[in-house]
Parts: structure tokens; sequence; C-alpha cells
């Protein structure tokens, strides 16, 4: 067990792992310290001065962000003298930055901004112009510079260099002329570039994608799972609470990294990061249809439901359960697949289930976050589904005449078949159900098209590929009147009379843990924001 030492902080004793930062220890104690240049996840330079504290028997102030936590220390951080000391780091800061917080994206998220109206020396003692620097550079796909507002943390620049290992930022020039910016010749293009704009403390690098889209008090949070591959990074999923489809507006904003130690630490990639376009994307599928007259119309979930459910009835009555296929999704949800295991497995006695899919060509593992297998819940799915077939057989089965009814989740078959043989395939079986998201050349050789929710418009889990079992959240409806696959499925259910089924997700995790032993030892409430390990994940946790 790790050493710890006693302290106090503002009057407050405390224990704190020896070697810990006095800022780190005062989180403890419930006291923030206001800081610009120290990030937890960065290494520690000690330049901005803006965390300095007294500590007993140092006969100055001391940076918290690089002194150590010592036996019987005792820390002051609203002493006069240390108040002094920030009020005079933000007065220097303001110096040059400019005064536009309210064009700034920042606005409401600054901690220049905030620290001012906590400290702030309001009658300006200078009447000097402000220097002049370059403002809204575009330094690559997804990130804006305003050099104007940089107060030179570094921050962005230990990242590039340290964390991503692109190294395209620096500090170019000297004392006051210090700005940062791309090397020569570059751009800040790397795979996890939107990072350095949750990392700048001020507006002075911002996402192009969300500059001048919504101020960041209209933003409502909910703590998701990142469904883009799977490691599985922790996500806060940031939605417009004050949403208006009049104005083209965007329900989902941004997504933005969660701290997990044990799966992503405070990143994530740019790939999921902007993932999030597509949960209001045009393709989405609101409405349920049926093929009538060779073309899919609209149709009531009744309609669909009742269609689906009487094609697989005569199937089963005519061929048995060997008539019947089910192609699950490594998308989906583990309640989803258990409760997909329990109508179509258990209950109905569907043997022919298949769900493994090939990864697209291009796809790799990065050696840091990004995995080559861009599904979230592959591990989810060989578990509750264990030997799961492969997708390619069910399509060699279906064009060879002897599957009827073929109950699809999502997948887009044409991602990795020719279209032509999939629609020959697809045409031999009597009734296909697609039931999914988005449109696709595989929902529209459906003869029932069911319109599903995505992870931001559910509840549900996600085990990653270290093993690790975690809880994402909704933070908006479903668009039109789709619905999350739990409520499809037991529908589905009491149309086949085949129910009633548990059909929470809360309900279905405590099934899981109860009848299968890899979840067994955990509950839904224990999982909490940060997720727990299956009982077999064994020591394959590293990140
Ligand atoms: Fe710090 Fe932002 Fe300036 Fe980078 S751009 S040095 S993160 S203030
Ligand atoms: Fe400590 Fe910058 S946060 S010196």
């Amino acid at each position: 067990m790790r050493e710890s030492v006693s302290l106090t902080i503002d009057g407050q004793e405390i224990r704190a792992p020896k070697g810990m930062a006095v800022l780190e220890a005062a989180k403890i104690a419930g006291i923030r310290i206001p800081h610009y240049c120290y990030h937890a996840g960065l290494e520690v330079v000690g330049s901005c001065r803006m965390c300095l504290v007294e500590i007993e028997k140092s006969p100055k102030l001391q940076p918290s962000c690089a002194t150590p936590v010592a036996e019987g220390m005792v820390v002051r951080t609203t002493t006069p003298q240390a108040i002094e000391n920030r009020r005079s780091v933000l007065e220097f800061l303001l110096a040059n930055h400019p005064m536009d917080c309210p064009v700034c994206d920042q606005a409401g998220e600054c901690e220049l901004q905030n620290y001012y109206m906590a400290h702030g020396r309001f009658d300006a003692r200078h009447d000097e112009d402000k220097t002049k620097r370059k403002k809204a550079v575009v330094l690559g796909p997804h990130i804006m510079l305003d050099q104007e507002r940089c107060i030179l943390c570094t921050r962005c620049v230990r990242f590039t260099r340290d964390i991503a290992r692109t190294a395209e930022l620096g500090v170019i020039s000297r004392g006051h002329r210090s700005v940062i910016d791309v090397f020569p010749g570059r751009e800040l293009n790397n795979a996890y570039s939107g990072n350095v704009a949750d990392l700048c403390p001020v507006g002075a690098l911002t996402d192009r994608d969300f500059r001048f889209q919504c101020r960041v008090w209209f933003l409502g949070s909910a703590p998701s799972i990142c469904p883009g591959c799977s490691r599985g990074c922790n996500i806060e999923i940031h939605y417009n609470r004050r949403f208006n489809p009049r104005y083209h507006d965007r329900r989902v904003h941004r997504l933005k990294p969660r701290w997990n130690p044990e799966v992503n630490g405070f990143w994530i990639c740019d790939e999921g990061r902007y993932a999030y376009r597509a949960i209001d994307a045009p393709d989405r599928l609101k409405v349920p249809a049926l093929r009538r007259e060779g073309g899919l119309r609209r149709a009531s979930w009744p309609e669909a439901l009742g269609e689906a459910a009487g094609a697989l009835q005569g199937v089963l009555e005519a061929f048995g359960p060997g008539g019947a296929a089910v192609m699950v999704s490594p998308q989906m949800s583990d309640e989803e697949l258990f409760l997909a295991r329990r109508l179509f497995g258990e209950r109905l006695g569907i043997e022919r289930i298949a769900g493994r899919a090939p990864a697209p060509a291009s796809a790799f593992d990065d050696g840091l976050l990004v995995r080559a297998d861009k599904n979230p819940n592959t591990r989810g799915m060989n578990i509750v589904f264990p030997g799961v077939g492969d997708c390619r057989d069910l399509i060699e089965a279906c064009a060879g005449g002897s599957v009827r009814y073929l109950h699809i989740f999502g997948h887009d078959l044409a991602r990795w078949n020719d279209p032509g043989r999939l629609a020959e395939a697809l045409r031999q079986v009597e009734c296909v159900v697609f039931e999914g998201a988005w449109d696709s050349p595989t929902a529209r050789l459906a003869d029932v098209v069911l319109p599903a929710a995505v992870y931001a418009e559910k509840d549900g889990t996600f085990v990653n590929f270290q093993g690790r079992v975690q809880r994402f959240e909704p933070a908006v409806p479903p668009p039109g009147e789709a619905l999350t696959d739990l409520d499809i499925l037991a529908r589905l259910a009491s149309a086949l009379e085949a129910g009633p089924f548990e059909s929470t997700a809360s309900g279905l995790f405590g099934e899981l843990a109860r009848r299968v032993p890899e979840f067994s030892s955990l509950t839904w409430q224990a999982l909490g924001p940060m997720g727990r390990w299956l009982a077999d994940a064994g020591n394959d946790h590293a990140v």
C-alpha cells in the first residue's frame, strides 16, 4: 500500500499519498487551487505561477503543482500574499489578452474569465495598446488558434509532444514575442488533435466544429461510452438543452473525454470525438416501414411488428426453428444481446445466430487508444452468445435457400459483400427484418424496417476489449418514432405471444449477473460511472 503523510491545508487536517502534489492533495480537502499550466495527464512544468501557496517555514510562495506533500506540512492557499500573487498573474496575463469574451467560444468554461471574476483587479492600471497577434488561424482539420488569447501555459505543446507524440506545436520566439504556433510546414493533424481544445484553459485553441454553434451554458451533459471501437473510451455527451428544430439546430453538439484511468485516461481520439455527427445525421431511420408493391412504405409500429411476428410464426410452424436466423451485432449492448438470446434462442429455439463480421481493411491498433475492432461490445457479444456464428456463413445459407426468416440487427452487410450477390442472397429469404438506426443498402433490401435508437438515446452496458463493463446513459430521446432495441424486442415478444420479458436495462443486467458467470460479481449500481472488471478479465487491464 502507498505510504501516506498527514498535513494541514487551510486548517483542515488530511492524509495524502506520499509524493502527491499539494495542488492534488488540496482536492482531497475540497479545496481547488487556481492553476493553468498544471494538468494531471501531462508533465509538470510549474511555469504559470498561478498556483502559488504559502507553506509554513518556506520564505517565499511555493508552486503547489510542483511541491510534493510532506509530513506535518502546513499549507495556506488564501492568505493575502497568495491572493495578491494570483491577482498579479491575472493582471499580467490580461495585459495583452483581448476582451472578446462575448464572442469567444470558451466563455462559460474559460479559466481566465472564471479566475478573473473571482480575483479581478477590475480597474485597469495601464493605458498601453495591446499586442496584436494572429487571430482565427486554422491549425488543422479540427482546431483553430487565436494567438492573442493564449496564456502560454504550454499544455497543448506538452500534449502533442508527450501524448500524441507528433510534436506539431511549439512556443515560437522568446520573451514578450513568444507565441504558440505550428512548426513551419506542419499542420495540427494527428489522430488526437481535438484534445488540445479541451486542454486549453482559455479560448486560444477552439474546436472548429463547435465554434459559434452553442453557448456552453445551454448544454446538458450525460455520461456515456464511445461506441467507435473496442476501447470503450469514457465520454460525456453534451446536448443542447434548448434544441429547436426550426433553426436547423443539432441535438448533440459535442463529445468530450471523461477521465477513466483504467480505460482512456483523459483523452479520446478524433475519430470517436467527431462521430457524434451520426447521431443527428439525415440518414437516421425515424419511422417503421413495410415492403409494399416493390417499395418500402411507412407503417405503424403495430403493423410492422405484426408483419415481422406473423412471418416468424409462419416459418417456425412450417419449418421449425431451423428455418429462422438472427444476425446480432457487437454494436448491441449486453442487455440487448441478452434479451435477443432469451427471445430468439431460449424461447423460440432458433440456433442459427451469427454476429461476427469482418473489420474494415483500413482498421488498425495505434498503440494509444484506437483499436482495430470498430465495435464497442465484441467481448460482450461473445460472452452472451458463446461461439456466435460468422455473418458471412449466414449470408451463404441465405443464398442457399435454407433461411426463411432473417432478423438483422444494425449490420450494413453491403460494406463487405458484393451488393448484387447480397441482394440475390436476401431475395431467397421470405422475410428479412432490419432493425437499426441508419438507412443503408441492407435496410433497403429488407421487408420490414424497424427504426432503433443509438447509444446516445438509451441506457445499457458494453464490455470493452480489456473486460471492463461500462454503463452509458441516454442524453437525448430517439428521433421520430424510433424506439430502443429493448423496447422493440419486448413489443415483438408480445406480438409473438412469447413474452413477457424483463425489458429494462437495469433489470436485464440483474438477470445477466444471475445467469452468466462472467457477470456474476457485478450489479447495475456498482458499475457506477467508471465501470467494473468482468469476473474473468484476467491481467489484460493495462491501457
Ligand atoms: Fe496554453 Fe491554450 Fe496557449 Fe496552448 S494555446 S499554450 S493550451 S493557453
Ligand atoms: Fe503551478 Fe502553473 S499550475 S505553476
